[in-house]
C-alpha cells in the first residue's frame, strides 16, 4: 500500500517537471509564446497595427485635435478700478496671466523674488497693454519674513484687493529647509501662500466679492499627506511637488469651508501641461517626461491662462468656492483632495508652521 502511494506521488512529480520544462523550452521564442496564445502572423500584424495606431490617434488627439475642443474664457469682464495680486508673475502662467489681467484694466501687482525680472516683465506688460497701472513688489515665497514685508507693503498702499493669484511654484528644492525651517518646496508653493492669503485676508473682505486662486496641478491626483510628517521627513522632488500641490486644492476645499458666505472665495486649478521653466531644477528624467507631455498635450501659455482668467473674472465663478477647475469647468475631486480631517489638520499645521492664527475656525464673523 505504502509502495503504491509512493510510486504514485514519484509519476506526479515527474511528470510534472517535464511539464515545466516543455514550458520553459516552448515559452522562450516570442513564436511559441503567441502561438500557445493561438497568435498567428495575420493576428500578429493586427494586434501591431492596433497599438500603433491607437498611440498615432492618441498623439494626434491630444497635440493637433484637443485644441479645438478646449474652454476659453469667453467673458468680456473689465477689471478697471480692481487691484490684482499676481505671485510669479515674471514668467510662464504667473507673466501671461498678468498680462490677461493689465489688458482687462486692472491694477495689476507683480509679487517676483528677483527684482530685474520683475521690471523686465512690467514694462513689457505696460508696453503690450498700454495700462500703465502695473507695478512690480518684492516677494520671496521661501521666505516668510518676506511674505510679510510684502503683505504689509500692500495694506498700507492698497486700499482694496479683489484678485490674488497665488501662482509662483517651484520643482527641485532636493530637501532643503528654508530659513523658517520649512521644507523649501512646499513652502515656495503652499506655506508660504497660505500666510499671504490669510495676512491679506482682511483687504480682500473689505473689498468683497473678491477671489483666491491658486495654481495647483493634476498631478495633486497622485498626492497623499500625512500632516504629521509633512515637514519632518524629506522625501523625492517629484513626492514633495506632487503633495504641495495637492495642499494647493486642500487649502482650497478649507478656507471654501471657513469662509463660507463671507463674499470670498478660493478655487484651485490645473493650468494644463505647457513646457516653462518650471521643470529647470528637475533631474534628467523628470525633465524628459515633462516635456514629452507637454509636447504631446500641447498648448500655448496663452491657452493655459484661460482657466485662471476665467476664476478671475467671470460672473458665474462668483459664487463658487473649494473647487478644483481645469479647461473652465470644475473637475471632480478625488478622495485624497476633499478629505476634511486632513483639511482641517493641514489648516492647523500651516498656521503652526508660518506662526499666524485666524480668528475663527468656523465662519468669518470676526472679519
Ligand atoms: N507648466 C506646467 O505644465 C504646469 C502644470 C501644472 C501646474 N503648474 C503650476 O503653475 C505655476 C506657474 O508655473 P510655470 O509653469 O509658469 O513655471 P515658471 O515659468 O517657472 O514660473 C514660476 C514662477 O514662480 C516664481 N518663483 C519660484 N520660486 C519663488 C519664490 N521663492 N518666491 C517667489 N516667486 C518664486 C518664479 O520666479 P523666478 O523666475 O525668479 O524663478 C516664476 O516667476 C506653478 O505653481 C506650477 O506648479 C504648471
Amino acid at each position: 500500500m505504502h509502495f503504491k502511494s509512493q510510486r504514485k506521488s514519484y509519476k506526479r512529480r515527474r511528470d510534472k517537471q517535464h511539464r515545466t520544462s516543455e514550458y520553459s523550452q516552448f515559452m522562450n521564442t516570442p513564436k511559441a509564446f503567441a502561438s500557445s496564445l493561438s497568435l498567428t502572423n495575420e493576428n500578429m500584424m493586427m494586434c501591431f497595427l492596433f497599438v500603433t495606431t491607437l498611440l498615432v490617434s492618441t498623439v494626434l488627439w491630444f497635440r493637433y485635435i484637443h485644441k479645438y475642443f478646449k474652454n476659453k474664457c469667453t467673458c468680456a469682464v473689465s477689471l478697471l478700478g480692481k487691484v490684482v495680486i499676481i505671485t510669479g508673475a515674471n514668467s510662464g502662467i504667473g507673466y501671461h496671466a498678468a498680462l490677461q489681467m493689465a489688458a482687462r484694466g486692472g491694477r495689476v501687482i507683480l509679487a517676483c523674488r528677483n527684482e530685474a525680472k520683475g521690471l523686465a516683465a512690467r514694462d513689457r506688460i505696460i508696453s503690450t497693454t498700454g495700462n500703465s497701472n502695473v507695478v512690480y513688489k518684492h516677494l520671496d515665497l521661501s521666505s516668510l519674513d518676506s511674505v510679510r514685508r510684502f503683505a504689509n507693503d500692500v495694506i498700507t498702499t492698497e486700499d482694496r484687493l479683489d484678485v490674488l493669484i497665488n501662482n509662483a511654484g517651484m520643482y527641485g528644492s532636493s530637501g532643503k529647509y528654508t530659513e523658517d525651517g520649512i521644507l523649501e518646496g512646499f513652502q515656495v508653493n503652499h506655506f508660504g501662500h497660505f500666510l499671504l492669503t490669510l495676512l491679506l485676508l482682511e483687504l480682500l473682505m473689505k473689498s468683497r466679492p473678491s477671489r483666491i486662486i491658486n495654481v495647483s496641478s493634476i498631478l495633486h491626483y497622485y498626492g497623499s499627506i500625512r500632516t504629521d510628517d509633512i515637514n519632518k521627513i524629506v522625501r523625492n522632488d517629484l513626492f514633495t511637488y506632487i503633495n504641495s500641490k495637492l495642499c494647493n486644492v486642500l487649502f482650497s476645499v478649507e478656507f471654501a469651508r471657513r469662509f463660507r458666505g463671507s463674499g470670498v472665495v478660493c478655487n484651485a486649478l490645473h493650468p494644463g501641461m505647457i513646457d516653462t521653466e518650471i521643470s529647470a531644477q528637475a533631474n534628467f528624467f523628470v525633465k524628459w517626461v515633462f516635456k514629452a507631455s507637454c509636447w504631446v498635450c500641447y498648448r500655448t501659455l496663452g491657452e493655459g491662462v484661460q482657466t485662471v482668467v476665467h476664476l478671475a473674472v467671470s460672473k458665474e465663478c462668483e459664487n463658487i468656492s473649494g473647487k478644483f477647475y481645469m479647461d473652465c469647468i470644475p473637475r471632480y475631486l478625488l478622495p485624497n483632495a476633499r478629505n476634511p480631517l486632513v483639511a482641517s489638520s493641514l489648516w492647523d499645521l500651516s498656521e503652526e508652521l508660518v506662526g499666524y492664527k485666524t480668528h475663527t475656525k468656523s465662519g468669518f464673523k470676526d472679519y
